[in-house]
C-alpha cells in the first residue's frame, strides 16, 4: 500500500505535494518523491529513500518556481527495496513523462521484457517503472506530431496513450500520471487500489484518500474500477477504460484529517481488520493460478530441486507469527512435509537440530524482530537454508535470508497485528500448494482446487463483516470478565492462541488459547460460572469431539460463544454463536480468526484501552 497524490491549481505545488505526502505516510514511509510540471516540457523531479521530511528538506534546498501541477507519491515496497532509484515518481527515457503507482502490476516482467526489446532503459526494479515506458511507447506510437502541435491538441493523444497503456496492464493499480508537454492536465486510472479526486475552487486534488487534501477541499469523487480521471484546473472529467465520459456526483466529506487516516475507522487495528480481504488479495495475487512452481523459481528463485530435497521444514517466529507458524505446520503436514515450529527465542539452543537438508521459514511481518533474526542466523550456521515470509521489504531478515516471500499487506500501524497475520496465512498456504505440487504431493487438479478455494476467502471475508454489531454486542457484555477462555482443535488450535493473545495485548486482561481435547487434563478447573469460553467449532473431522468440550465446559458455567458455519451450527449448542462462512477445513484459520480479532477489538473498546498503542508494547521487538 503506498500513497499518491497529484495537484493542479495556482498555489504553490511542490509544498500542496509535500504536505499531503505527509499525511500519507501511514500508508507508506520507506521512499517518496514529488515530480512538478515548471512551465512547458521543464519537470522538477525530487526523490529520497526515508520519510517525507527528508524530501521537503531536499525540495526547500533546491525550491521550484512557478509550477502549477504535479504528483507525489510516498511508498511501501512490495518490489525492489527501498531506494532513490525505486522511488516514484518514475520518468521515462525521456525524462518528460511521470508516473506513481500504488498496487501491483502482476504482468510486470512480461512487459519489462518487451520494453527492455524496444530499447527502453529502465533505471529501478520495481514494476511500476514498466508503466511509465508503456506510456512513453503509446505516445511514439500514436505518432505525435509535436513540433506542430498546440499543447491543446497535445492533451487528447496523451490520454488516449494512458487509456492505451492501462489496457496492457494486469493486476492492481491506482495511477497518477504527468507529462511535461501537457502543463494543464494530470491523468489518473483506478483498477483495484483506491483513488479519490478532490474538487476545489480553480484547483483540483486526486489521491490514495481524502486525508491528502481534507484541509483545501471536503468536496470529493471516489473513482470506481476501471475509471480515468482527467485532472485539470478548471475541473476534474471522468472516463471509463473505453474512454466513454462517465457523469460522476460529487460528495461532501464529514470526517476531519485524523479520522480520514483511519478512513473513518476509530482505531488503525479496526480498518487493518477490515483490509484483510485487500491483503489476502494482494499477497495471492498473480502467485496461484496458473500452479506451475514459478513463484517459487521466478519471485522467489527458490530452485526446484531444493524444494524436492528438503527433508524437512522448521519454522521460527514470535507472537502473532508463531501463530502462523503452528497454522503453516498442519498446512505442510496436510500434504506430507514434516516441519517443526518453534518461538524463535526458544530455538536458538536447538539450531544445532537443522542442516542442509532442512528449510528454515522465518515468519516476521516487520523482518527486525531481534529473536528472529538471531534464530535465523543460528540455522544458517548449521547449514540450513532460510525462507523468510515478511512484510516488509527491504529489512533486515530480507538481507540475511537465502530466499524471501513477500506478503502485500501495506504498514500494519496497529500494535496487534491483524492483516499482517493473515497475509503471512495466505503466504503459508501458498508455499504449501507449490511445495506439495513440485514435491508431487498434490496433483495439479487438487491444487488447482485449493487455489480457486484460496482466491474465494477474500470475498468470504467481506461478508463475515456483516456480524460485526453482533460481535461487538457480545464483547461488550463480555468486557467486565477477568478471564478467557479460547479453545479449538487440529489446525485452529493456532486460532485459539492468537484470539488469547488478541484479548491480552490490547484489553491488559488474562486469556488462555488451548488445545480444546487438552481441557479434560488439567484447564478446565479454571472455569467459573459465566466465564467466557470461545469455541471454534467451524465444520471438521473433530466436530463432534469440539461439541462435547462445549458442552463439558457449559456444565462448569462457562458462557460459551461458538464460531461455527451453517453446518456445524445444527450440532452445537452454545449461549451464543458467530457464524462464518463455510469453506475447506484447511482454510479455515482465514475465516476463524476474523471474528476473534473483532471479538479483542470490541472488548478493549468497551474497556476504553488505548487499543493501537497497548501498554508496554512495541510493533516491533527488536531486543532479545
Ligand atoms: C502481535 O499482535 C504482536 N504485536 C507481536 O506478537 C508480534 O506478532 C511479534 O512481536 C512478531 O513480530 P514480527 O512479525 O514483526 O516478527
Amino acid at each position: 500500500m503506498c500513497g499518491i497524490i497529484g495537484y493542479i491549481g495556482d498555489k504553490k505545488t511542490s509544498d500542496i505535494l509535500i504536505d499531503g505526502l505527509k499525511r500519507l505516510e501511514y500508508r507508506g514511509y520507506d521512499s517518496c518523491g514529488i515530480a512538478v510540471i515548471n512551465g512547458v516540457g521543464g519537470l522538477y523531479l525530487k526523490r529520497v529513500s526515508g520519510r517525507v521530511d527528508a524530501l521537503d528538506a531536499l525540495a526547500a534546498s533546491d525550491p521550484v518556481k512557478g509550477a502549477r501541477a504535479g504528483i507525489g507519491h510516498t511508498r511501501w515496497a512490495t518490489h525492489g527495496a527501498p531506494s532513490e532509484d525505486n522511488a516514484h515518481p518514475h520518468t521515462d527515457c525521456s525524462g518528460s513523462v511521470v508516473v506513481v503507482h500504488n498496487g501491483i502490476i502482476e504482468n510486470y516482467l512480461e512487459l519489462k521484457e518487451i520494453l527492455l526489446k524496444a530499447g527502453h532503459k529502465f533505471k529501478s526494479e520495481t514494476d511500476t517503472e514498466v508503466i511509465v515506458h508503456l506510456l512513453e511507447e503509446k505516445l511514439k506510437n500514436l505518432d505525435v506530431a509535436e513540433k506542430n502541435a498546440r499543447q491543446a491538441m497535445l492533451e487528447p493523444v496523451f490520454f488516449e496513450a494512458v487509456r492505451r497503456t492501462i489496457a496492457d496492464l494486469k493486476g492492481a493499480f491506482a495511477l497518477a500520471a504527468a507529462w511535461a508537454k501537457c502543463p494543464a492536465i494530470l491523468l489518473a486510472a483506478r483498477q483495484h487500489s483506491p483513488l479519490v479526486a478532490g474538487l476545489g475552487e480553480g484547483e483540483n486534488f486526486i489521491a490514495s484518500d481524502v486525508s491528502a487534501f481534507l484541509k483545501h477541499t471536503k468536496r470529493v469523487v471516489f473513482l470506481n474500477d476501471g475509471e480515468i480521471a482527467a485532472v485539470k484546473k478548471e475541473g476534474v472529467t471522468f472516463f471509463d477504460f473505453k474512454g466513454r465520459k462517465l457523469e460522476r456526483e460529487s460528495i461532501v466529506i464529514q470526517w476531519d484529517s485524523t479520522m480520514a487516516e483511519k478512513g473513518g475507522y476509530k482505531h488503525f487495528m479496526l480498518k487493518e481488520i477490515h483490509e484483510q480481504p485487500e491483503a489476502v488479495e494482494d499477497t495471492l495475487r498473480g502467485r496461484l493460478l496458473p500452479i506451475s512452481g514459478e513463484l517459487l523459481e521466478r519471485e522467489i528463485n527458490l530452485p526446484l530441486e531444493l524444494i524436492k530435497k528438503f527433508k524437512r521444514l522448521q519454522v521460527i517466529a514470535c507472537g502473532t507469527a508463531y501463530h502462523a507458524g503452528l497454522v503453516a505446520r498442519y498446512v505442510f503436514e496436510n500434504f506430507g512435509m514434516p516441519t517443526e515450529v518453534d518461538f524463535a527465542s526458544e530455538f536458538s539452543d536447538r539450531a544445532k537440530i537443522t542442516d542442509k537438508d532442512t528449510l528454515v521459514i522465518a515468519i516476521s511481518q516487520s523482518g527486525e524482530t531481534a529473536d528472529t533474526l538471531h534464530a535465523s542466523r543460528e540455522a544458517k550456521v548449521s547449514g540450513a537454508k532460510v525462507l523468510a515470509i515478511t512484510n516488509t521489504v527491504g529489512s533486515t531478515l530480507t538481507r540475511e535470508a537465502d530466499f524471501v516471500l513477500y506478503t502485500h499487506c501495506g504498514p500494519e500501524i496497529g500494535v496487534a497485528s491483524t492483516k499482517a497475520f493473515m497475509g503471512q496465512l495466505a503466504a503459508v498456504y501458498l508455499l504449501g500448494v507449490h511445495f506439495a505440487t513440485a514435491r508431487k504431493k498434490l496433483a495439479l487438479a487438487e491444487a488447482r482446487t485449493y487455489a480457486e478455494e484460496l482466491l474465494k476467502l477474500p470475498r468470504l471475508a467481506e461478508e463475515l463483516f456483516l456480524s460485526e454489531k453482533s460481535i461487538a454486542a457480545m464483547a461488550g457484555a463480555c468486557a467486565g470478565s477477568e478471564h478467557f477462555l479460547f479453545i479449538a482443535r487440529h489446525i485452529n488450535f493456532p486460532i485459539a492462541l492468537e484470539g488469547a493473545l488478541k484479548i491480552k495485548e490490547i484489553s491488559y486482561v488474562h486469556a488462555e488459547g488451548y488445545a480444546a481435547g487438552e481441557m479434560k487434563h488439567g484447564p478446565i478447573a479454571i472455569i467459573d460460572k459465566g466465564m467466557p469460553v470461545l469455541a471454534v467449532a467451524t465444520t471438521s473431522k473433530a466436530i463432534s469431539l469440539m461439541a462435547g468440550n462445549i458442552e463439558e465446559a457449559k456444565a462448569r458455567g462457562a458462557r460459551v460463544i461458538a464460531i461455527v458455519d451453517e453446518d456445524s451450527r445444527k450440532l452445537i449448542k452454545a449461549a451464543d454463536y458467530i457464524q462464518v462462512p463455510k469453506t475447506m477445513e484447511l482454510l479455515s484459520p482465514m475465516l476463524n480468526v476474523i471474528p476473534l480479532q473483532l471479538f479483542a477489538y470490541y472488548v478493549a473498546l468497551a474497556k476504553k484501552c488505548d487499543i493501537d498503542k497497548p501498554r508496554n508494547l512495541a510493533k516491533s521487538v527488536t531486543v532479545r
